[in-house]
């Protein structure tokens, strides 16, 4: 399989003014690019494994050759989370859950307020780059981060929302203010999207 970035569902400024134009252009057609390219020539030659999906790969880290695990687990890892996050965004969005996934939210991690507080110090607390994520984890809600591009499908949890955390997400219109970010992030969640991913993992 020959990987590739996909084409955004919205503008490149249609996030703003939460996350900016320029930010969107250079995250989604160059770094995510260069995730994608780098995947692909790590996978190159290589009969068996360039034929399964992202999911296949990253979901058994183990069973990739040892020569290009760790540019799977990396640039595979780049590839899925990017792919990912730019479907939990969405303009026009943000606001509070509403079916499953609000009843899951409450029930599992104390309310919209409790994840909201937990999901913003677990990208807060991250060191260096990564993600935090919402995860379904033996049928329940965890808030997690991950360090680099790991994804929580590589410890058998499902992802169903998750923030880039990485320098290059925020640092053009944020610097240094990771905080400031992760509070506006909450302003395009896309919470259709999210209520899909949990209704699918719990199925
Ligand atoms: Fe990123």
């Amino acid at each position: 399989m020959v990987f590739e970035v996909p084409k955004l569902r919205y503008d490149y400024n249609a996030l703003e003014p939460y996350i900016d134009e320029k930010t969107m252009r250079i995250h989604h057609d160059k770094h995510h690019a260069a995730y994608v390219d780098k995947l692909n020539s790590a996978l190159e030659g290589n009969a068996e494994f360039r034929h399964k999906t992202i999911e296949a790969l990253l979901t058994d880290l183990n069973a990739v050759p040892e020569a290009i695990r760790a540019a799977v687990r990396n640039h595979g890892g780049g590839h899925y989370n990017h792919t990912l996050f730019w479907e939990m965004m969405a303009p026009k969005a943000g606001g509070k859950p509403s079916g499953e996934v609000a009843l899951a939210i409450e029930k599992d991690l104390g309310g919209f307020d409790a994840f909201k507080e937990k999901f913003k110090n677990s990208g807060l607390n991250q060191f260096g780059s990564g993600w935090a994520w919402l995860v379904v984890s033996k049928g329940k809600l965890e808030v997690i981060s991950t360090p680099n591009q790991d994804n929580p499908i590589s410890q058998g949890k499902v992802p169903i929302l998750g923030v880039d955390v990485w320098e290059h997400a925020y640092y053009l219109k944020y610097q240094n203010k990771r905080a400031e970010y992760l509070d506006q992030f909450f302003n395009v969640i896309n919470w259709k999207n999210v209520e899909e991913l949990y209704l699918k993992a719990k199925m």
